[in-house]
Parts: C-alpha cells; sequence; structure tokens
C-alpha cells in the first residue's frame, strides 16, 4: 500500500466518537496500528503509532518520526499528544501504543512526562500486530511526577 493509501487509512473514522466502550476500544486499536503502518523509522526500524482518546471523544493518531540528526526524531506518543491540543483538546482518557516490538512497550519516560501534564489519571495501553497487550495506570508509570504544582514558589 502507498503511503497515501495508508494515510487515508489511518484518517478512516476521523475524530468521531465511538458509540460503546467496546467500539471505541477496536477504534482505538485500529487507529494506533495504521498509524503504526506510516512510521517513519529507517534508523531505528521500531514503528510505533498512538491514538490518544479525549475526554471529549475525539481521537488523534500519529507515528514515530526518525531523522538522520537523531534527537530531532519524535515519539508517536508526543506527536498524539502535540495533533489533539493543537485540536483543542486538552484532557484525555486512554492512549493505546502499538508497536512493531514482540512484546507489549510502555512508552518511554519523556512520553510519560509529556502526558501526565494534561491526564495523570491516564489509561496507557500497549499492543502488538499478534495482539498482546498490556495496560498500566501513567501514575503507576510515572510516580513522584514533576507536575505543574511542582513550579510552586513559595515567597520568601
Ligand atoms: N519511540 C516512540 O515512538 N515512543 C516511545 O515511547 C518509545 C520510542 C520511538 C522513538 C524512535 O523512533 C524509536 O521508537 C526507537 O526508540
Amino acid at each position: 500500500m502507498t503511503v497515501a493509501g495508508k494515510a487515508a487509512r489511518a484518517r478512516a473514522g476521523g475524530a468521531e466518537a465511538a458509540r460503546t466502550d467496546d467500539q471505541q476500544s477496536r477504534v482505538l486499536r485500529e487507529r494506533a496500528m495504521a498509524a503504526m503502518e506510516l512510521a517513519y523509522a529507517p534508523y531505528s526500524s521500531f514503528h510505533v503509532g498512538a491514538a490518544l482518546l479525549g475526554s471529549d471523544g475525539s481521537i488523534c493518531a500519529a507515528c514515530n518520526v526518525e531523522n538522520a540528526a537523531f534527537p530531532a526524531g519524535t515519539c508517536a506518543e508526543r506527536a498524539a499528544l502535540a495533533c489533539a491540543v493543537s485540536s483543542g483538546v486538552r484532557s484525555f482518557r486512554v492512549i493505546v501504543i502499538a508497536t512493531s516490538a514482540d512484546e507489549p512497550a510502555p512508552p518511554c519516560g519523556m512520553c510519560r512526562q509529556a502526558l501526565i501534564e494534561f491526564a495523570p489519571e491516564l489509561e496507557v495501553i500497549s499492543v502488538t500486530r499478534a495482539g498482546k497487550e498490556a495496560r498500566w495506570r501513567l501514575a503507576d508509570l510515572l510516580p513522584h511526577a514533576f507536575t505543574p504544582r511542582s513550579l510552586d514558589r513559595t515567597t520568601e
């Protein structure tokens, strides 16, 4: 399938809210998987897709985008977060992460930090192509997080 074809498939379903939890969870997995197929990961060959469910029922999906200047690459989860915040959504319920690994992979530390800013109660689900799955609460993945409240200053 061409990249344009894969992109059309990734967009299919748009930002509509699914009607039931089952449907919603199926749509999230499909969106994460479709995004993973679009990953630009020529350096690591580690393909990641993430589908982030907003509290309003909207879904933003994205993939990892690597770069010849390695640190310029971006993780799928933070790309999905940027997409959602840029469309006005700042509160989230679930993120589904699809990776090309054999075992479900948790999000990296930087993505945990980025997500907890907006969604300390976030449910994190990681899936594989073979259908393996793991679930965590973001707060358990990043205990003692640095949050906006950590910036509170005492006056002297
Ligand atoms: N990656 C993600 O997209 N999300 C994570 O949480 C971990 C790592 C990407 C970054 C890089 O493109 C590749 O996976 C290997 O680290």
